[in-house]
């Protein structure tokens, strides 16, 4: 008697058991955490990770197909509740490491082990709970929204000025200047945003030898193979100062003058090069009337001392 009630127990418990098996099996709504956190479930519908079959658990821990008990006991266990700005790396490098890895060389993770909890970790450039694949035209690091995400810091004067920090907050608005940004936002793609000059990951400054923007790497970093391979650069202008409005002039100026190749040209200034034929115009109209009045001078010099001559 006592065994059959035992089985039957046991019966039950298991139908029970294989029921929230077959309610938990449909994807995300299976997960326990979509009861309570379903705002971030939403956003997290559009995440690369989703899309791939990872669930909160993945980066949170917890325990999150159980779906019988919606007891905060799901989150227990290895449950590690928000990252710090210093552990979001740790929860990234897991699955990947190479970026990991690149990122920390960057200044932006130095700035963040200082205790300047501004500069940029993985999330601020890819989102949290909304990470997309690049290739995605809505991600944050898509190619042509990169820049954007840069600048959502890189623009904002108040965290650049910070007494630690100190750097320029116009890299946007001089990037915008430059033939790149222009040929972007009409839709060209294959043209420089901020992280193929400066790397996705392991952005330096200048001054330091391992940057990509280190004057004796530029060649190198403007050669890259889609770029400018072997393009016959103006050393003053690969030195140059990109965000530097009077350097960008002169370098617009620079690749008038010296031998372009026709399609590097065309590649430049477009296939007709308005300011190349009003410059010639202008040179010609200044030679032409300080010329003119030049010989207007020597003439009107020479009549009077022939009729000094005369008298
Ligand atoms: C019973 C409802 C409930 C369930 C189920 C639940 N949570 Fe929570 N969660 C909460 C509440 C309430 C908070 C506290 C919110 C606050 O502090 O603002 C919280 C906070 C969090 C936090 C932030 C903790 C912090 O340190 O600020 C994370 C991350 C989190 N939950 C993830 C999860 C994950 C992942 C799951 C699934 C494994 C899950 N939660 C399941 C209710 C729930
Ligand atoms: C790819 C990793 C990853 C996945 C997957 C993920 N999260 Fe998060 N989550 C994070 C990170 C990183 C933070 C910290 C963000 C911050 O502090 O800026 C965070 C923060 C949170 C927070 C607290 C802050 C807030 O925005 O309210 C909650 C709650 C949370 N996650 C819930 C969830 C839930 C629920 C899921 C599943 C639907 C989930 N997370 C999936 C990485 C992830
Ligand atoms: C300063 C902004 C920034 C930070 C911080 C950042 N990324 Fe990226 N990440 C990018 C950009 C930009 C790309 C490349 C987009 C492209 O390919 O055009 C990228 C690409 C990626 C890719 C796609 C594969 C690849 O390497 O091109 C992964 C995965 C990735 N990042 C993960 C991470 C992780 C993990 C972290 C933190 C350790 C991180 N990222 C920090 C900007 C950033
Ligand atoms: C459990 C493993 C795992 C964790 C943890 C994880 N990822 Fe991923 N991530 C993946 C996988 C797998 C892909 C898909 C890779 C692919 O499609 O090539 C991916 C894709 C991505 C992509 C898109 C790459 C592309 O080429 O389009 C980005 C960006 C990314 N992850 C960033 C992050 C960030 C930021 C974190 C931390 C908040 C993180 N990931 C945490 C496994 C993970
Ligand atoms: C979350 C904010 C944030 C985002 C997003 C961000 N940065 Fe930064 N960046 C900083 C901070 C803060 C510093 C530290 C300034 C310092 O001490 O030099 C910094 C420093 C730098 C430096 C070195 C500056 C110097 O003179 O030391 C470069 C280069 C740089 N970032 C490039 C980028 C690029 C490229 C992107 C986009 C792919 C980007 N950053 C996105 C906040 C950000
Ligand atoms: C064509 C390549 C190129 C592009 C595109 C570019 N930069 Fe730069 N950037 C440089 C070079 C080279 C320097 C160093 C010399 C200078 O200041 O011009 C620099 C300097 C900087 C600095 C100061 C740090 C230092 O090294 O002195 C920051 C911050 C920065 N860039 C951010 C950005 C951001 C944000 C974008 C996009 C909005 C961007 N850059 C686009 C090449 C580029």
């Amino acid at each position: 008697m006592e065994k059959l009630e035992r089985v039957i127990v046991v019966l039950i418990f298991s139908i029970g058991i294989v029921m929230i098996g077959i309610g938990s099996s449909s994807a995300i709504e299976g997960v326990s955490c979509f009861h309570c956190h379903t705002k971030i479930v939403e956003e997290f519908k559009s995440n690369i990770h989703y899309d791939k079959g990872f669930t909160c658990e993945e980066c949170h821990g917890g325990i999150a197909r159980s779906n019988n008990t919606l007891s905060t006991s799901i989150m227990s266990g290895d449950f590690i509740g928000r990252p710090t700005r210093e552990n979001i790396t740790n929860v990234c490098s897991k699955c990947h490491p190479k970026e990991a890895e690149d990122y920390k060389k960057s200044i932006h993770w130095e700035e963040i082990q200082k205790g300047h909890p501004e500069a940029a970790t993985c999330t601020d450039c890819h989102g949290v709970h909304e990470i997309r694949a690049i290739k995605d035209n809505k991600s944050s690091t898509n190619h042509q929204n990169s820049p954007e995400t840069c600048a959502k810091c890189h623009a904002n004067k108040e965290l650049m000025s910070a007494w630690y920090y100190g750097i320029k907050a116009d890299r946007m608005d001089t990037y915008k200047e430059s033939f790149h940004w222009k040929a972007l936002s009409n839709g060209y793609s294959v043209v420089a945003t901020c992280a193929d000059c400066h790397g996705n990951h392991d952005n330096r400054p200048h001054t330091d030898p391992t940057s990509s923007t280190y004057p004796d790497n530029l060649p190198q970093t403007c050669g890259k193979a889609n770029c400018h391979p072997q393009a016959r650069f103006d050393p003053k202008i690969a030195a140059g100062l990109v965000h530097d409005k009077e350097s960008l002039h002169t370098g617009e100026l620079k690749f008038n003058k010296t031998g372009m190749s026709s399609q590097m040209r065309s590649y430049y200034l477009g296939p007709f090069d308005l300011a190349y034929w009003i410059a010639l115009f202008f040179k010609i109209l200044t030679t032409a009337v300080i010329g003119f009045f030049a010989g207007m001078v020597i003439l009107d010099f020479a009549s009077r001392f022939k009729l000094k001559k005369r008298w």
